[in-house]
């Protein structure tokens, strides 16, 4: 006995479309993560943590403890139970625990279909239980309109750029920062 309380195990969030939910990951969904996730117009809009090429190998380790050490909730997006997409929410830290930001990604057969656009409500929903969140945010690669179009459809504004403020295939890029504030939407 630790004493140390067991980690509390990811709700599985279902989301409004047929077939849908964000799930906890599990070992099998590996070579599924892998198959979509190794694919460049998907590597382009995230971060540069997201690796590319995404091999099997590179799935194995975010499903057995990559999803954990990243920090945060990290869900997958699973259609007919397959993963085929990623998402996360992660709470600030010290002065900035006000703040959630929210990630998400989906394979390419899938999109054009909402679904981006009801994982962002149901992450948005989720982070907002948390009495402390004020804010939600995400950080937009600057041209990826689509990304943009799904937040501002969940309710989001566009705060300003964040120019120069990344850096991506080694080259600085803009950013653009969404945000969906509490307060507004009490309004
Ligand atoms: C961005 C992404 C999550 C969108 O997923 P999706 O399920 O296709 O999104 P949705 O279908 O819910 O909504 C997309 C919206 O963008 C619009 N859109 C798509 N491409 C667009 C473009 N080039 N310019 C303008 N709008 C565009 C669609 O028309 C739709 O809006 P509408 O409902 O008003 O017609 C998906 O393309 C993706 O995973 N991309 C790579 C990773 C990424 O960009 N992640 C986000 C990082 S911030």
């Amino acid at each position: 006995m630790t004493g140390l309380a067991a980690p509390t195990p990811l709700p599985t969030l279902a989301l409004a479309l047929p077939g849908w939910c964000l799930r906890a990951w599990r070992l099998a969904d590996a070579p599924s993560l892998a198959r979509h996730a190794n694919n460049e117009r998907v590597w382009r809009n995230m971060s540069e943590s997201f690796p590319h090429p995404y091999t099997e190998a590179i799935a194995r380790h975010w499903v057995e403890r990559g999803h954990v050490d990243f920090g945060g909730d990290n869900w997958a997006i699973a259609f007919d139970d397959q993963a085929v997409g990623g998402c996360g929410l992660h709470p600030g830290q010290g002065h900035e625990r006000c703040n959630c930001e929210i990630g998400y990604w989906l394979g390419e057969p899938f999109w054009g279909r909402d679904v981006a656009t009801e994982v962002v409500r149901v992450l948005t929903e989720q982070a907002l239980v948390l009495p402390q969140i004020t804010r939600v945010f995400a950080p937009v690669h600057a041209g990826n309109q689509a990304s943009m179009r799904v937040l501002e459809k969940n309710g989001f504004h566009r705060e300003g750029e964040l120019r120069q403020s990344a850096i991506k295939a080694g080259r600085v890029i803009d950013r653009v920062l969404w945000a969906r504030l509490r307060s507004l939407d009490a309004e």
